[in-house]
């Protein structure tokens, strides 16, 4: 009977473990890995030291403008804006790899949501 208890002990503690990780796992740099790319894809080597640049992610996603052409259907568009507009701001700037994204809007705006619009009919 106890042994019992103990094992579903452990699973009950390994599930919530498994949530966890998997929320950390939403950073950039995790969700190209779980797509097969490797590090150097970013950062030009493959045991990295040093950060990535902004520039390493146009082979694969062209331009700011292509980017933004994606998510135009935002309330906000992330990548089309006064601020993107008028600087020269990197990727990088906003998507910092390993951390949540960080988006440079908050010190002046609030309330910002920058996700896509749910279509009228839903
Ligand atoms: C999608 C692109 C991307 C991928 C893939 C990626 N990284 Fe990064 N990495 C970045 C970015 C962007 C930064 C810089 C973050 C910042 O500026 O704060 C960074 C920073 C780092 C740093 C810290 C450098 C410093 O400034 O201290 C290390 C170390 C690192 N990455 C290692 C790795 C390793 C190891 C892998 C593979 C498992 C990897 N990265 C995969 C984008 C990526
Ligand atoms: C070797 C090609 C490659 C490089 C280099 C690359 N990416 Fe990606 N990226 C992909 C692929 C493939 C996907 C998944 C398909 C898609 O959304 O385009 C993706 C998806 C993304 C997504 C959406 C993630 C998601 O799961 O919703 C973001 C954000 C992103 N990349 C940012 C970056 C940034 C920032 C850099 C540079 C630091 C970078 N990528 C470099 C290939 C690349
Ligand atoms: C001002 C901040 C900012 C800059 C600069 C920026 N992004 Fe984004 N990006 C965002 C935000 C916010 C989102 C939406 C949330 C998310 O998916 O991370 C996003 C989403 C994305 C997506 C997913 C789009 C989709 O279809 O859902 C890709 C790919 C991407 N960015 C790539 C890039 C690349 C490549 C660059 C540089 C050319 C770039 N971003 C510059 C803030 C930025
Ligand atoms: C340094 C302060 C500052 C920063 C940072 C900033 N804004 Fe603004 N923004 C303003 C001001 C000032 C206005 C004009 C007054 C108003 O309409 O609130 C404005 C107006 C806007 C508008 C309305 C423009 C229109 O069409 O009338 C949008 C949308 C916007 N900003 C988006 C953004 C986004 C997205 C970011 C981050 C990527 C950002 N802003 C960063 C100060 C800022």
């Amino acid at each position: 009977m106890k042994k019992w208890f103990w094992f579903f002990a452990l699973a009950a503690f390994l599930w919530t473990g498994t949530a966890i990780t998997e929320e950390k796992k939403s950073f950039t740099a995790d969700r190209h890995k779980d797509r097969g790319l490797s590090c150097a894809v970013c950062h030009k080597e493959d045991q990295p030291t040093t950060a990535a640049s902004g520039e390493s992610c146009l082979p694969c996603h062209t331009s700011l403008e292509a980017v933004a052409g994606r998510t135009k259907d935002f309330a906000v568009n992330p990548h089309q804006n006064h601020l993107v507009d008028s600087s020269d701001i990197s990727c990088t700037d906003c998507h910092q790899g390993h951390k949540a994204d960080k988006v440079a809007c908050d010190s002046c705006h609030s309330g910002f949501k920058f996700e896509r619009q749910k279509a009228e009919s839903e």
